[in-house]
């Protein structure tokens, strides 16, 4: 049995609290908030020991894993207390507020031999999974667009980050994992809308080494939540949405042929539209699966430190431009 305990049970980390309880092979062996009563109502939900000190939790209890979900500004101190005593860290995304700080807490991981995972959850939702299986056999053909939109009404709760930083890291992992090529040039749009200190609108664009343009729409300005992504191939496009897990694929009628799936778009037209089965599952249960067997099995993890360092390197690259109405093409293409 592997011991997990849950720093931060606010609204995300209850979240992780409960699926540690349902994980086969873990025991949840405490949880820790500084808010006494939401320790004490989690800790009673999940029948676990509660903290307020989560340091008295470590002491006690002694987890060989931790989920981290408290604030982003926190992420960075507290994951390299738990990492200096040898316990494998599963940080709620984005990995740190800083660049600096993700730098050193992944060199920190690695020194330690320690098991860092990023919370980029999205990987896990069983239609991005299946889509991202369908793209690699081919089945769009050769990748022109990849469009993402997540748009939300504003959560009050966030007081630490913008909306980039916060909410388009989803879809900047997303467009890394799934597209999986360097990133040569992007340039983002920002508005302050209904804060005076950070973003809560953005609109970004990425050029891939490859040639194929990302489009980002991410915003918390919307009175309704949509999370929807397209890709727009030669021989067809995936429409996918996340939050009810479903994907479509819209077949180009003048395809280039199946078996050649770098060739040129020759014409458009529409074609049959295919409903495509998903095993639908809890993406929160994938992510910490695959967290837990990363540590059982002392290998890397679906999202390493690293990832989640190039997703937030992307994403402050994306307020600079926006604050400076620049177009960002970096000495080092991003990953
Ligand atoms: N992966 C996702 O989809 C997703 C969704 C929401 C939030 N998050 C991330 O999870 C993290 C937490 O966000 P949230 O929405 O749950 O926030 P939240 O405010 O609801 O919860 C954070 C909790 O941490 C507690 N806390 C603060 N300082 C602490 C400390 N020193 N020790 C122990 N507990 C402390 C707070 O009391 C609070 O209960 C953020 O990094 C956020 O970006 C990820």
């Amino acid at each position: 049995m592997l011991k997990a305990a849950v720093i931060g049970v606010g609204s995300m980390g209850r979240n992780h609290a409960r699926v540690y309880r349902e994980l086969e092979g873990v025991e949840l062996v405490g949880v820790a908030d500084q808010n006494g009563p939401t320790a004490a109502k989690v800790g009673a939900t999940f029948a676990a020991p509660h903290y307020t000190d989560y340091q008295q939790l470590v002491e006690d209890c002694k987890p060989d894993l931790v989920t981290l979900a408290v604030p982003t500004v926190l992420h960075y101190e507290v994951a390299c207390d738990l990492i200096e005593r040898g316990i494998h860290v599963m940080v709620e995304k984005p990995i740190t507020s800083t660049l600096e700080e993700g730098e050193k807490l992944v060199e920190l991981a690695r020194r330690k031999g320690v098991i860092l995972a990023v919370g980029h959850i999205e990987r896990f939702n069983p239609a991005i999974m299946e889509r991202r299986r369908r793209l690699r056999e081919g089945m769009a053909g050769r990748i022109y667009k990849i469009h993402a939109q997540r748009l939300s009404p504003y959560p009050a709760r966030i007081r630490d980050a913008g909306v980039v930083i916060d909410l388009a890291s989803h879809d900047i992992d997303l467009l890394r994992y799934l597209m999986d090529e360097p990133i040569t040039r992007l340039y983002g749009e920002t508005l302050k809308s209904i804060n005076s200190d950070r973003e809560d609108m953005f609109n970004g664009l990425i050029r891939f080494k490859g040639g194929a343009v990302g489009v980002l729409d991410v915003n918390w300005i919307t009175p309704t939540k949509i999370r929807a992504m397209t890709v727009t191939g030669a021989r067809g496009m995936f429409r996918c949405d996340l939050l009810s897990q479903e994907l479509f694929f819209y077949e180009n009628e003048t395809a280039p042929s199946q078996w050649d799936v770098l060739s040129t778009l020759r014409g458009v037209s529409e074609g049959n539209v295919l409903g495509i089965r998903i095993n639908r599952h809890e993406p929160l249960a994938a992510e910490l699966g695959d967290f837990v067997g990363a540590v059982r099995d002392n290998r890397a993890p679906t999202v390493t430190g690293e990832e989640g360092l190039e997703t937030l390197r992307i994403a402050l690259e994306f307020v600079r431009s926006g604050k400076d109405i620049e177009v960002i093409e970096p000495e080092r293409e991003f990953a």
